[in-house]
C-alpha cells in the first residue's frame, strides 16, 4: 500500500507537473461549466490543474490526505490562505478555493451541495484494484444527480511496471462507471515515446484514456 504521507514529506512526488494538464484544456467544455461553477478534484494532490479553473473563473473543492501539499499548493502559488476544522477534515481555504486535507473516502454528500462537475487526473489511477471500487462508489454516493466527470487514465501492461499509477483500461471503466453513469470514451492513444520511465522498464505500451461521464 503506498504511504502518501511519507512520500509528501521525502518529496517523491514524479506525478506532480508544472503545466496545466493538456487533456484538461482540450476537454474542458464536456463539463458544460460556468462562471462560478465548483469543480471537485479529488486527491488534488497540489496539482496546477485547480490553478487553471480558478484562471477560468470556476470554484475549486480539493481533497487530499497531505497538509504539506496543501501548503505547497497555497505557497507556490502565492495565494493567502487561512484554515479552519470542518469535522475530520483542516480545511485550506482562500478565494474560490477550498482544500479539504484528510481521508476522501470520509468526505459527505453535505460537502458537495454546488459541486457541478469533478476532475480526475491521476486519482483513480493512484488506487490498487479494492480501492477503486470503493472510490468509485464513494464518488457515486456524494455527488448529485447530472454531475459530469472529466476522468483520466492510463493503460498498460501491468504485469511489465508495477503502479501506481496503475493500470485502468476500458473494460475497467466500463464495469466501475457503467452502472451509475452515463459514459463516454473521448480520446485514446499510445502515448510510450513520451514516457520515459515507462521505456527504461520496457513496457509495450502505454494508452491514455479520456473519459466523459455523467452521473444518472
Ligand atoms: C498520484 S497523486 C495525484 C495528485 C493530483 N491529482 C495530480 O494530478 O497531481 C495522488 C494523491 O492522492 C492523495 N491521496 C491518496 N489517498 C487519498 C485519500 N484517501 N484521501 C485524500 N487524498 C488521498 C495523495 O496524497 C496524492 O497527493
Amino acid at each position: 500500500m503506498t504511504d502518501w504521507i511519507q512520500r509528501w514529506k521525502e518529496n517523491k512526488i514524479g506525478w506532480h507537473r508544472d503545466k496545466p494538464n493538456s487533456k484538461l484544456i482540450e476537454f474542458i467544455d464536456c463539463l458544460h461549466l460556468k462562471q462560478g461553477d465548483q469543480v471537485f478534484v479529488p486527491l488534488c494532490g497540489k496539482s496546477i490543474d485547480m490553478m487553471y479553473l480558478l484562471d477560468r473563473g470556476y470554484r475549486v473543492f480539493g481533497v487530499e490526505l497531505s497538509t504539506l501539499a496543501a501548503e505547497q499548493f497555497f505557497v507556490e502559488n502565492k495565494i493567502e490562505y487561512s484554515i479552519h476544522q470542518s469535522g475530520e477534515f483542516s480545511v485550506y481555504s482562500a478565494n474560490n478555493i477550498q482544500m479539504y486535507c484528510g481521508d476522501y473516502f470520509k468526505l459527505k454528500l453535505e460537502d458537495f451541495k454546488s459541486v457541478v462537475a469533478v476532475y480526475d487526473r491521476a486519482s483513480l489511477i493512484a488506487l490498487p484494484l479494492e480501492l477503486r471500487v470503493k472510490y468509485v462508489s464513494h464518488l457515486y454516493s456524494i455527488i448529485t444527480k447530472g454531475c459530469r466527470v472529466l476522468l483520466l487514465t492510463l493503460n498498460y501492461p501491468q504485469s511489465q511496471i508495477s503502479g501506481p499509477p496503475f493500470a485502468v483500461n476500458q473494460e475497467e471503466v466500463w464495469s466501475l462507471y457503467k452502472k451509475g453513469f452515463d459514459c463516454q470514451q473521448l480520446q485514446c492513444f499510445n502515448d510510450i515515446e513520451n514516457e520515459p520511465k515507462f521505456q527504461r522498464a520496457n513496457v509495450d505500451f502505454i494508452e491514455k484514456a479520456t473519459y466523459c461521464l455523467r452521473k444518472k
